[in-house]
């Protein structure tokens, strides 16, 4: 049975030294929640931190901690202290994840804590490794470990490994300010899926993977070496109907009458958090201050009860929040209090189960205001434990769940008067309006629940692998070269569609106007003097250099990437009818690139400008290309016109120009017996993708394709085409 490694910094349980004694806990946050609800059928093993420090235990003490997190199918990664301090504390928590929840200002850089960050991830590497067994596949999680799926990828080049975000991926103007951010994205494309919670973070991930690494996708795919990875959004759900179910038992509901005893006859809105400053807390009890300033007749009719869970107590801006938290607390009941009323109820500790299932339940309003939020499960376990309908979730929409809990009242965390409306107005909506709007939420929960979520994941990973799988191109053997040959041989109508530049000939001339070779001509001339064989150089070149270099030829052309058709000896014909106005807004900004990368050029054809910069200082055309190609993805992002990365060139032109449909002009046009095609770069995959399932595609060089087959060079294509030419 194919066996599930959960790569994850926390372990689902985090174990703590109490007297001797070692006491396992559910781990606080979002991912162990979510993971642990994993359907059963899945075989896996978790590994991650235990949460203890090494210096704490004995190599006994580690054997036993091993053995019991055994029968929990999970297994250690110890860590040491300084480990701790600079991976964990340090860069994971000082530096990610203030800045990928937009807090720049709180965000420390410091080398000694990248150190650590990719010494610990290495660290994991090991320790997969060791375990590791052929049919295992990998899943990483969360901001802790991007390096990991590179790292692996490097010793297990074809393993399935997919990646999974937990947080937000930030814009790129605030990811391009970590100094490392060229070896965080390297790391994570080792992965074959990454998921994000939502399409915004797709969004923002692919963005910075352009404009960081040069690298285009497609539909969220990627193309990276031999490769091709995947960017989707993967809403992570929630096991409801541990949720639904829960509130149901006596337990649960005894546990709840209590809370209702105490509270007596009042309103009670709940907030539970970790104690995080991303999470707004101290803004939602401002909020809630204001609100009881606002409406005093709310006072002694409504309880908050604020349940902040203890994190990453050790880092110095959570010490502050909690000192003003508990201030802040002091002052708004020492205000808004009374003999006998309580505004606030501050509760600083971790909450088991079932008691935040009654809160839950007992719950006419869950306040969830996050200023930042990958997701924020909280809000969904509210929706979920409310099974007659009743109660009101007022939601940020700055946290990944607003995309899916559109019916909540949605408020932007930063306005206080927003959130003291929202409240207001959820403790007197009606209940008929409440339960309309859970319900539609609820439907929407139990449909995308965590067994989804993590079956979606997998499900798009092992297909991602497939198309991997189909599209490593398959090195040309000496048995299928001389089957080409005999098919050739025996038919008797043939068409070759062949590219030019990378194909027939080195990209050394371009964009020279050198022109073919003496060998090159006389090969294309025999093979076009054979009456059964119509030869068309398909290209990315101008009419006129075609026509100059081959124009003596009795062959077909397609010039400009199939902006034009020249078929044998008659006229070019044109296939594209769009303006060209575009041209008059781009070519002036390739001028000023010109201008300031010496050794770089324009070119213009009719349809299309390219910007040549073979020529250029690498290091100054490699920063100008990225800048150009941002400018100008811009600028033409609503015109029907790509930017199109080639061999040192930037080409800009019409989308639906393209060599496929060229292609298909002279596939179509006649019934043919043998088709070969063979082209070396991404505008000849059009090309490929065009052909009938019979025709022969040929790849020249490395990379993933549609074609059949792969060579190494342009003189193995060549010396196929001359045993053509000799049958
Ligand atoms: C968030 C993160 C998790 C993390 C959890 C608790 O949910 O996405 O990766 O485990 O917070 O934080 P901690 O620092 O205690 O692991």
């Amino acid at each position: 049975m194919k066996r599930l490694l959960i790569i994850a910094n926390r372990l689902p349980f985090s174990i703590n030294k109490r007297g001797g004694e070692f006491v396992f806990r559910p781990s606080p946050g979002g991912l162990a929640v979510g993971l642990s609800s994993l359907p059963e059928t899945i075989e896996r093993l978790w590994i991650g931190w235990p949460g203890l420090e090494n210096e704490r235990l004995s190599n006994e003490d580690k054997k036993h901690i091993t053995e019991e997190l055994n029968t929990e199918r999970c297994m250690p990664v110890f860590l040491s202290k300084r480990q701790i301090e600079h991976y964990y504390l340090g860069f994971c928590n000082n530096t990610i994840w203030p800045l990928f929840h937009y807090f720049p200002t709180r965000t420390i850089w410091e080398d000694c804590y990248w150190q650590a960050y990719k010494q610990v991830n290495s660290v994991f590497c090991r320790e997969i490794l060791k375990i590791i067994k052929p049919g295992d596949y990998i899943w990483i999680h969360d901001y802790q470990l991007m390096l990991l799926p590179q790292l692996l990828r490097k010793e297990l080049p074809s393993m399935e490994i997919g990646f999974f975000l937990h947080i937000p991926w930030p814009s790129f103007e605030l990811f391009r300010l970590l100094p490392w951010r060229e070896e965080i994205l390297s790391g994570l494309l080792g992965a074959d899926l990454i998921g994000f919670h939502t399409y915004d973070y797709v969004r923002h991930f692919l963005s910075s993977v352009c404009r960081i690494m040069g690298l285009e996708h497609m539909l969220g795919k990627i193309h990276i070496d031999r490769r091709i990875i995947k960017v989707d959004a993967f809403p992570l759900g929630i096991n409801y109907k541990k949720y639904s179910e829960a509130v149901k038992t006596p337990e649960i509901k005894k546990e709840k009458d209590k809370i209702l005893q105490h509270v007596r006859k009042r309103k009670i809105i709940i907030s539970i958090d970790r104690l995080d400053y991303t999470k707004g807390i101290i803004q939602r009890l401002e909020a809630f201050d204001l609100f009881l300033s606002e409406y005093p007749q709310y006072k002694e009719k409504v309880t908050l009860i604020m349940v902040a869970v203890p994190s990453r107590t050790s880092i110095e801006d959570y010490k502050t929040i909690r000192y003003r938290l508990e201030q802040l607390v002091g002052r708004v009941n020492g205000e808004h209090g009374s003999i006998g009323y309580v505004p606030v109820w501050y509760l600083y500790r971790f909450m088991p189960f079932n008691q935040i299932s009654a809160l839950y339940s007992a719950a006419d309003v869950a306040l969830v205001t996050p200023l930042r939020d990958g997701m924020n499960l909280i809000a969904k376990e509210f929706i979920a434990s409310k099974i007659d309908g009743t109660g009101v979730l007022i939601l940020s929409e700055m946290t990944g769940a607003a995309s899916e809990l559109g019916e909540a009242l949605i408020v932007n965390s930063n306005n206080k008067a927003d959130i003291v409306q929202a409240i207001k107005q959820a403790l007197e909506m009606p209940k008929d309006e409440q339960i309309e709007r859970n319900r539609l939420m609820q439907a929407r929960l139990v449909r995308y629940n965590v067994s989804r979520w993590s079956n979606d994941f997998l499900h798009v990973l092992s297909e991602i692998k497939k198309t991997q799988n189909e599209l490593a191109v398959h090195k040309l053997s000496d048995t299928e070269k001389q089957n080409i040959i005999d098919v050739y041989k025996e038919r008797k109508t043939r068409l070759l569609l062949l590219d030019y530049d990378g194909t027939l000939v080195g990209f050394k001339s371009k964009p020279a106007q050198a022109g073919p070779d003496e060998e090159l001509l006389s090969l294309i001339y025999n093979l076009s003097n054979d009456t059964k064989n119509k030869i068309v150089i398909i290209s990315g070149r101008d009419r006129e250099t075609l026509d100059k270099w081959f124009g003596q030829l009795e062959i077909s052309f397609v010039a400009e990437h199939g902006a034009w058709i020249k078929n044998k000896t008659k006229e070019w014909l044109c296939t594209h009818h769009l303006g060209t106005e575009w041209k008059s807004t781009i070519k002036p900004i390739l001028e000023v690139y010109c201008d300031r990368t010496p050794g770089s050029s324009i070119e213009e054809k009719s349809f299309s400008l390219v910007w040549h910069y073979r020529r250029a200082a690498p290091e100054l055309a490699y920063i100008r290309e990225q800048e150009l190609r941002n400018t100008l993805l811009n600028l033409t992002e609503n015109l029907g016109i790509g930017v199109f990365e080639g061999n040192k060139i930037l080409e800009i032109k019409p989308v639906d120009i393209n060599k496929g449909r060229a292609a298909d002009y002279f596939i179509s046009d006649k019934f043919y017996q043998f088709i070969l095609a063979a082209g070396d770069d991404y505008t000849d995959e059009e090309m490929f993708d065009t052909l009938p399932d019979e025709a022969y595609s040929i790849k020249i060089g490395q990379g993933i394709s549609r074609a059949k087959f792969r060579v190494d060079t342009i003189s193995e294509m060549r010396m196929l085409l001359k045993e053509l030419a000799r049958n």
